[in-house]
């Protein structure tokens, strides 16, 4: 794998305000070339031979944590699993002194979920070792927007002019975040829609609206969030039938986007809530192929967090 024109990339991915469009399109690029690893017959490359990730998880996750674990061990490196319900974090241990735990351990490289925003850069702080944000609070998942940006230039081939939608509880949503930092430095104008209550006082990177007609209408693009109940205080929606009827992306309804418009969603789906839930399996759903494509992303994070920014450094 070369790394001659490689950029040189920072020593962690809380974000990407430290990113330029050069480093992602690079990434993104080497997330191509793991795809063609992953389908191999045999999986596995040596490039992470010798070091030692941990995947730190304080929120439960399915696909994040599945899909970097699997990263790290299609690359050789050897990896340590972490989970905050089964930890002494249960008996009052601090993130601070969990992760200097595992310090002690020959830790190269922390991927970490939180409950709070924050977290991931204080652990930067403490460790000094690349940290990925495997999403924390309501700030920030930037591999979901990596594996979104990358399977939405897959469909549409160039984010450059696309109206990209992204309908739901924008309010809570680290993803709908990570996105709107995302995919404007890709070219794309983002549009993020819900109730009032659901929407923040602003989003960077995006145009907010209450309006589902108007966010869809032309979108080349949709991306359905649903209620994150785990973060929302009572009184937010009148009842979930009044919000499934204003706010629910049904067939009918994607037919304002383009004719075609590719239908993504981060996961985990509530069927019939946010979404019909027959769209989950429409021709242009490309919900299991963000997951897929999680895989493939998220062994080019590791690759050039661990190994191509050191080689890039010289
Ligand atoms: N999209 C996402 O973060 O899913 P998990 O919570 O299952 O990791």
């Amino acid at each position: 794998m070369s790394a001659s024109a490689t950029p040189t990339f920072p020593p962690h991915l809380l974000d990407f305000q430290d990113w330029s469009r050069p480093q992602i399109e690079s990434l993104l690029e080497t997330a191509r070339m793991m795809q063609e690893v992953l389908a191999r017959p045999v999986k596995k490359v040596p490039a992470l031979t010798g070091f030692t990730v941990a995947t730190v998880f304080f929120e439960p996750s399915t696909r994040t944590r599945i899909s970097f674990e699997l990263a790290a061990r299609r690359m050789s490196a050897d990896v340590v699993s972490f989970s905050g319900a089964m930890s002494s974090t249960t008996k009052g241990e601090t993130y601070r002194d969990t992760l200097r735990t595992l310090e002690q351990l020959g830790i190269d490289a922390y991927i970490i979920r939180a409950d709070a925003a924050g977290v991931c850069h204080q652990a930067y702080r403490w460790l000094g070792k690349p940290v990925l944000n495997a999403g924390d609070g309501w700030r920030a998942h930037p591999t979901q927007a990596l594996l979104d940006a990358f399977t939405l230039l897959q469909s549409l081939g160039s984010l450059e002019g696309r109206k990209i939608a992204i309908v739901g509880d924008i309010l809570h949503s680290r993803v709908a975040r990570s996105n709107a930092e995302l995919l404007p430095l890709l070219g794309a104008a983002v549009v993020a829609c819900g109730p009032a209550t659901l929407l923040p006082a602003s989003l960077p990177g995006a145009r907010l609206t209450t309006d589902l007609r108007e966010a869809l209408e032309d979108a080349d693009a949709v991306m359905v969030l649903r209620l994150q109940k785990e973060r929302m205080d009572k009184g937010l929606l009148p009842s979930l039938p009044e919000y499934i009827a204003a706010y629910q992306v049904t067939q009918a309804r994607l037919g304002w986007a383009k004719p075609q418009a590719p239908l993504l969603h981060p996961g985990p789906m509530n069927r019939d809530v946010e979404l019909e839930g027959i769209l989950a399996e429409a021709p242009q759903s490309l919900v299991e192929r963000q997951v897929a494509n999680g895989q493939a992303v998220r062994m080019a994070v590791l690759y050039h967090l661990l190994v191509g920014r050191k080689r890039s450094e010289g």
